[in-house]
């Protein structure tokens, strides 16, 4: 628990940027966390999985990792389980606790790549389930104060890849551990498209095991793995717009994927307006958009996260100029 200087980040985030921080530390504990906070040279940056982070420059401050370890039963009832997670375990492992120990409803979020005390953050989500529908509670550090902090559901403000640590509450906790009410008697969600093509196609009985090897199989084959080419899943959130918006479009491009999400409002596949706006495949030395995804911005070996930035806005400038939609980045852009 001691403070490393100008610490290489290289292996620390999925893109494979090469910085540096200017101070590194780890925590295993709440009470080492407090610790470093009192020392810490300000701004301090909380590490995760670094799997949803584009850097862009080096950091001054410091860079403090969550390693808060722990996956455990606190509390059951007939149908479900309360678990606690430690903050740093990484969320994949966790899926597989719950498949080997039959708890469902984190099945569809396999082989998402991160920590668990970061998957509150954004809410992560995928193949029809996000993780606000089974979390519970929350234990953070407040990083000036040292105060522990306990949020609900309803304190976390969980939206489409958001919460209140995204917005109001940026920068200011440590999310230490996540407690989670799994089901004992699992609700399969197989109804996004692709997962039961799949699970038909495997030609399996439908169960927490399969339906994880389900998603499984989908992600490797669309989404590269960022230990042979760096990446951080999808860079831009899908857009919503007014479904007045959506007929217009749709009248130009009766291609155009889009999902009704209100009565007034269409979300629309960002992988789909990249493709069509023609950068599915591009490359320029050493940045790229993954051929198969056409919402993942790929770092080929040496790119540098300004190139990478580059790239993201020249997509979003062609994006508004082809169909007056604005992207917004997923990951967080440092
Ligand atoms: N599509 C294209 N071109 C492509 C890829 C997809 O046109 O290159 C179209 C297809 O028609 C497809 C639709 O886009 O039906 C949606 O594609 P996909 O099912 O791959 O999902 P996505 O909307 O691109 C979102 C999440 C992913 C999550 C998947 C599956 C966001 C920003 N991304 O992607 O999350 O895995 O759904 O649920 O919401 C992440 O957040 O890092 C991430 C990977």
């Amino acid at each position: 628990m001691t403070f490393e200087s100008n610490y290489s980040l290289k292996l620390l985030n999925t893109f494979g940027l090469s910085v540096q921080a200017e101070y590194f530390a780890r925590f295993n504990s709440i009470e080492e966390l407090q610790k470093l906070l009192v020392e810490a040279k300000r701004p301090i940056m909380i590490l995760g999985g670094g799997s949803n982070i584009l850097f862009t420059q080096n950091l001054i401050g410091s860079v403090l990792k969550n390693e808060i370890g722990g996956i455990d039963i606190i509390d059951e009832d007939e149908q479900t389980a309360l678990v606690q997670v430690g903050g740093g375990v990484k969320w994949h492992d966790f899926v597989i606790w719950s498949i080997n120990n039959q708890l469902g409803g984190i099945e569809n979020l396999s082989l998402i790549p991160g920590s668990v005390g970061a998957a509150p953050m954004q809410n992560i989500g995928a193949y029809g389930t996000e993780i606000k529908s089974v979390f519970e509670h929350l234990e953070a550090v407040h990083i000036d104060s040292l105060e522990v902090r306990i949020f609900n559901k309803d304190d976390c403000q969980f939206g489409y890849r958001y919460s209140i640590f995204k917005g109001e509450l940026k920068g200011q906790f440590v999310i230490c551990s996540v407690n989670f009410r799994l089901n004992k008697i699992p609700k399969f969600n197989t109804s996004y498209g692709t997962v039961e093509n799949e699970l038909r196609a495997m030609k399996v009985k439908v169960n927490l095991e399969n339906i994880s090897k389900a998603i499984i199989a989908i992600r490797q084959r669309k989404l590269p793995d960022p230990k042979d080419i760096g990446n951080c899943g999808s860079f831009f959130k899908n857009p919503t717009i007014s479904n007045k918006q959506y007929e217009k479009l749709k009248a130009q491009f009766p291609q155009i994927v889009g999902y009704s999400i209100a009565q007034d409002k269409t979300k629309i596949a960002a992988a789909w307006l990249i493709e069509k706006a023609g950068w599915k495949g591009y490359k320029h030395n050493d940045t790229g958009v993954h051929q198969s995804q056409a919402l993942v911005l790929v770092n080929y070996g040496q790119a540098k996260g300004k190139d990478i930035l580059k790239l993201s806005q020249n997509i979003q400038t062609s994006v508004q100029q082809k169909f007056d939609i604005t992207l917004e980045p997923e990951v967080n852009i440092i």
